[in-house]
């Protein structure tokens, strides 16, 4: 176990793992169960321990119902920004209530009952939060996926948890363009093996696309109208569930091309979102949480949707962007027109706001009093970030590290609980129930200050995932194989002196683009497909903006006949219309050879060391040294193009993402 300092936190997170029993069962008496637990934790349940075994509630029901009941129904619950309607919509948690009980009143009309998939494929419009919240109060399992993701993607996720129901809008703007929904849905559906029985469309007249234009030629399913379907809608009550029933699939990115679906269960969500929105954040009933993230990310289901709601807190919705839309001080108009007390953003949206303006001149035009905590996740945060978020908002700036696994965060400043010093370069301390260790590649403990694989001890505490979606072995040999009664992060790092974690980077083919969880690996198997590409390697390297962006190396076939411009154009459109273009592939470069160890593996961190001008080892497991050098030497010749050169570089195929 990490040492830590005795304190308040101290006392709590010493609880947590001497006595899981006692703390979780109290926590859990925030919730409005309709079978109380008796006991926290199943121990003797696989693949991982289960949380309060014998309790049966509605997460729904938590969320709305229950604030209605005990005096909440005025209060704001959700606060719809939209820069792309110009629009900002308050709904009290009466009314949210409501349109929830009529949307689930819609999709059990569609045949959806509990344990059914329902996938939502939506942008960050207020329907995507009613329909998640439908979808528990029926006991049903959403599926959302980020709107940002290429029908591909979103065929795959399809065919993996094989929804009754697909919920989708027409469509959504970015600030360079316009997405159209339908007909990459029409072509998701289409590409899919599993048959979806009922889309339902929210129609959207300020942007393009039509539902009625757009699904010419789409495989036989019904279609309705979002709208329509709401006016004829018969309101449906919460249905109970086990604790331990799931509440949602979330996909992530793996080593692989192929997304695992990351299951949450109700009772232990609801427990973990209910504490640490108090704990964590500091976030009482009636005040006010702008999670700047999407619906379609971990950060954006926990802390946009039902951690807010559950604690009966106000959440801000934001369809736009933190620079551009129209300006750098975005977040902070909001901030002030709604009385923001925590705002919680993405590193590298700060470091967009702090290029565009970084002496504050646009947080300086808007009263921002009522701000008493920024919180980032996504990434590390660069010490250089946080020294200018501290000194420009002059409120507690606090880095906390977690995954869509965990659902809520394994190391954090805890400002409701009790507030540590801060260091920069490190979300400090671990919370209750994460028992974080630090061990070497043999899972031997290390001492503090080495860095090593991070191992969580289990049992993982409640919130957690309980499993890979219909897929106990491949939950089992990615995470929990590395060392027996440990979950492996797939992060590295190193435990300071004080117990506080600094979290390096990951030991996976998985990298953060812009606070987008994106596998390298997925992007090789698209580049592989060209006919003049070989061998191929996608690597993610450092960028000034987005932490990191994908670069792709390709060695061609002898007999490719194509340049370079033209090569970088088609391969470009490719990851762009099966990934999408939140992927941000944009550079390719034609390489003699791709560096290898002896049993052929890619020696990915060497390259990424050497395209960043790092220092680097020759790994003595190389298989060919030549080919280290031949790379090296073309990386050096290497152009950036960056992200904000992609316009130029896109080609024919390119589809709408
Ligand atoms: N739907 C469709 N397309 C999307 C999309 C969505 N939801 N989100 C992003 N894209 C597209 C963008 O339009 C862009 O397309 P383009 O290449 O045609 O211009 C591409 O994907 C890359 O987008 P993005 O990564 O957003 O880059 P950007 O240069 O437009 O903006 C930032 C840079 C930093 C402002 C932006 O990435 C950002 O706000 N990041 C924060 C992300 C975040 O909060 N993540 C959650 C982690 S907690
Ligand atoms: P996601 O599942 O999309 O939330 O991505 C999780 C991964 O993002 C983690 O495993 C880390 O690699 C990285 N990450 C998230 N938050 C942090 C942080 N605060 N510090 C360092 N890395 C982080």
């Amino acid at each position: 176990m990490v040492a830590v300092p005795a304190d308040v936190y101290s006392a709590a997170y010493a609880r947590s793992l001497d006595d899981p029993e006692e703390f979780w069962l109290r926590a859990a008496e925030a919730i409005e169960w309709d079978v109380v637990p008796t006991r926290a934790l199943d121990g003797t349940a696989r693949p991982v321990p289960r949380w309060f075994p014998d309790g049966v509630l509605n997460t729904s029901f938590n969320a709305l119902d229950r604030h209605v009941r005990d005096g909440r129904g005025d209060q704001p619950a959700l606060i719809h920004e939209s820069t792309v309607t110009g629009t900002s919509t308050t709904f009290s948690y009466r009314e949210l209530r409501d349109q929830v009980a009529s949307f689930a009143g819609v999709l059990a009309a569609s045949g959806v009952s509990k344990g059914d998939r329902v996938l939502i494929y939506l942008p960050m419009i207020p329907a995507a939060v009613i329909a998640m919240l439908a979808c528990a109060r029926l006991g049903a399992v959403h599926c959302v996926v980020f709107g940002g993701f290429a029908a591909h993607e979103l065929a795959v996720r399809i065919d993996d948890c094989a929804p009754k129901v697909l919920v989708t809008a027409a469509g959504s703007r970015e600030p360079r363009r316009s997405v159209e929904y339908i007909p990459l849905v029409v072509r998701a559906l289409a590409a899919a093996k599993h048959t979806v029985q009922t889309v339902i469309v929210k129609e959207r007249p300020e942007v393009p696309g039509t539902a009625a234009t757009g699904r010419r030629g789409a495989p036989a399913a019904t279609w309705l109208d979002w709208d329509a379907a709401m006016t004829h809608a018969v309101p449906h009550d919460p249905v109970p569930v086990a604790a331990t029933d799931p509440l949602y699939i979330l996909y992530t990115s793996g080593t692989t091309g192929s997304p695992k679906g990351v299951v949450r269960d109700n009772g232990g969500h609801a427990v973990a979102m209910t504490w640490s929105l108090r704990n964590v954040y500091g976030i009482a009933p009636g005040e006010v949480i702008f999670t700047g993230s999407d619906v379609g990310w971990v950060v954006g289901h926990s802390y946009i949707v039902y951690a807010p709601l559950l604690g009966g807190a106000t959440t801000v919705l934001y369809e736009g962007k933190p620079v551009g839309t129209p300006d750098a001080g975005a977040f902070w108009r909001i901030v002030r027109d709604h009385g923001v007390d925590v705002l919680f953003t993405a590193p590298t949206a700060l470091r967009a706001i702090r290029r565009a303006d970084p002496r504050g001149e646009e947080l300086g035009r808007y009263d921002t009093w009522t701000l008493r905590a920024l919180f980032v996740a996504g990434e590390r945060l660069d010490p250089e970030t946080f020294e200018w978020a501290t000194q420009t908002l002059v409120v507690p700036v606090v880095d906390h590290w977690w995954q869509t696994e965990t659902g809520w965060a394994i190391c954090a400043n805890p400002l409701g609980l009790h507030r540590r010093p801060i260091k920069a370069g490190s979300p400090s301390l671990p919370m209750p129930g994460f028992d974080v260790r630090v061990v070497d590649p043999d899972g031997q403990m290390l001492p503090p200050l080495a860095e090593g694989r991070i191992v969580l001890k289990l049992p993982l505490p409640p919130g957690t995932l309980t499993t890979i979606w219909d897929n106990d072995p491949r939950f089992i040999a990615g995470y929990l194989s590395f060392l027996d009664g440990y979950y492996l992060t797939g992060d590295s790092g190193y435990v300071d002196a004080d117990g506080y974690l600094f979290v390096m980077g990951r030991t996976d083919d998985v990298i953060n683009v812009a606070g987008h969880r994106l596998s390298t690996g997925a992007m090789e198997q698209i580049v592989a497909q060209h006919r003049a590409v070989a061998e191929c390697a996608v690597v993610g390297v450092a960028d000034e903006i987005k932490g990191q962006v994908p670069v792709g190396f390709v060695v061609l076939t002898t007999d490719a006949d194509i340049d370079d411009a033209r090569l970088q154009q088609e391969l470009v459109a490719m990851v762009r219309d099966q990934i999408g273009a939140v992927a941000s592939f944009s550079e390719v470069n034609r390489v003699p050879a791709l560096p290898k160890t002896r049993s052929g593996k890619l020696l990915r961190r060497t390259m990424r060391q050497i395209v960043d001008g790092e220092p680097y080892a020759v790994p003595a497991t190389i298989d060919d040294v030549d080919a280290l050098t031949s790379f090296a030497a073309a990386a050096l010749q290497r152009t950036p193009r960056g992200p904000r050169f992609a316009v130029g570089v896109r080609g024919p195929l390119d589809g709408p993402h």
